[in-house]
């Protein structure tokens, strides 16, 4: 199979452990950027010398410059500061949107073929900073959020039933925010819808805890915001792309009709195989859902339009 390379912006705490994790699965090799001097370079040097341990022949190249990250297939940008207690992933806005920009301009200039995937916060309106900058096709720009939210609340269903997690598929739709649209009618444990299992007082506090996923793990961190769960979902979503296994995720995408979203990055379940996001996957709605996601995107627009008088 052809080698793929995947480089990851932002050697942080999301950044760092994405590359370990695409290294232990050996999907690729990997190429970790940040502005911190040493710092990409250290960490890498640490992977590598980890691979004799764990089996792993990816090459892996810390750097502080964009050379070596050309004709990358798929470019993760976690680069960005992250809340602190009290924060809202809404207050990253002013500082990452100029760092997402700068970033995609580099990004764009030494691989003009990549997927980009987003992790920067605010999540959506990265996305959308980083689409208007590199003019690539909507396919090869996504942002990763639904992913780590359906994996929250499929966590949280797991243990309240004591099941396999193997046996949840958690539904979450919108903006990765306060106003996120977990789907209690599509999420099922076994196939079985979830609310015929969960008393929905009970279902609706799980709900929201998956709402505050982000928050809660923050004030627990107290520096610094969630990591595992990011960087684990991150690399679901590059596995489903570099293999082309056309997995159905919950992204980021551009919406331009779809859900009745026109112009704006929210997440929705799209497949991702080697072009990208390859298709929305559009279903119904009920009344409370489709409310729900109105909000969620207005929210979401909000922000955009900041972007817009800022940035363009
Ligand atoms: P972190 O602070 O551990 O790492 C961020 C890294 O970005 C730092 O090492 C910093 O030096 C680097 N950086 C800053 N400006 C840069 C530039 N211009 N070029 C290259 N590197 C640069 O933060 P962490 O925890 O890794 O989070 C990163 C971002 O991801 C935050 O904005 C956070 O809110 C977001 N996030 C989003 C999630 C999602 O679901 N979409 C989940 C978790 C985090
Ligand atoms: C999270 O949900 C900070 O957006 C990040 O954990």
């Amino acid at each position: 199979m052809l080698k793929r390379k995947v480089t990851v912006i932002g050697a942080g705490n999301v950044g760092a452990t994405t590359a370990q994790r695409l290294a232990e699965k050996e999907m690729c090799d990997v190429v970790l950027v940040d502005i911190v001097e040493d710092m990409p370079q250290g960490k890498c040097l640490d992977l590598v010398e980890a691979g004799p341990v764990y089996g792993y022949d990816s090459i892996i190249t810390g750097t502080n410059g964009y050379e070596e990250t050309a004709n990358s297939d798929v470019v993760v940008i976690t680069s960005g500061i992250p809340r602190k207690p009290g924060m809202s992933r809404d207050d990253l806005l002013k500082t990452n949107a100029g760092i997402v920009k700068s970033v995609t301009e580099n990004v764009v200039a030494k691989s003009p073929e990549a997927i980009i995937v987003i992790v920067s916060n605010p999540l959506d309106a990265m996305t959308y900073i980083s689409y208007k900058v590199s003019k690539f096709p909507k396919q090869r720009v996504v942002g990763m959020a639904g992913t780590l939210d359906a994996a929250r609340l499929a966590a949280f269903i797991s243990m309240e039933l004591n099941v396999s997690v193997e046996n949840v598929h958690a539904f979450v739709l919108g903006g990765h925010g306060d106003s996120m649209v977990p789907s209690r009618r599509y999420t099922t444990v076994a196939g079985i819808p979830v609310k015929d299992l969960i008393k929905k007082e009970r279902l609706d506090e799980i709900i929201q805890r998956t709402r505050d996923g982000g928050a809660e793990i923050v004030k627990l961190l107290k520096t610094g915001s969630a990591f595992y769960a990011p960087s684990a979902s991150v690399v679901d979503m590059v596995e489903s792309m570099i293999k082309d296994k056309k997995k159905i995720l919950p992204c980021a995408a551009l919406c331009q009709g779809e859900y009745g979203v026109d112009g704006l990055f929210v997440g929705v379940p799209v497949k991702l195989g080697l072009g990208g996001v390859e298709e929305i996957i559009e279903i119904k709605l009920d009344d409370e859902e489709a409310d729900a996601l109105k909000s969620s995107a207005a929210a979401v627009k909000e922000l955009c339009d900041k972007i817009d008088n800022e940035f363009f």
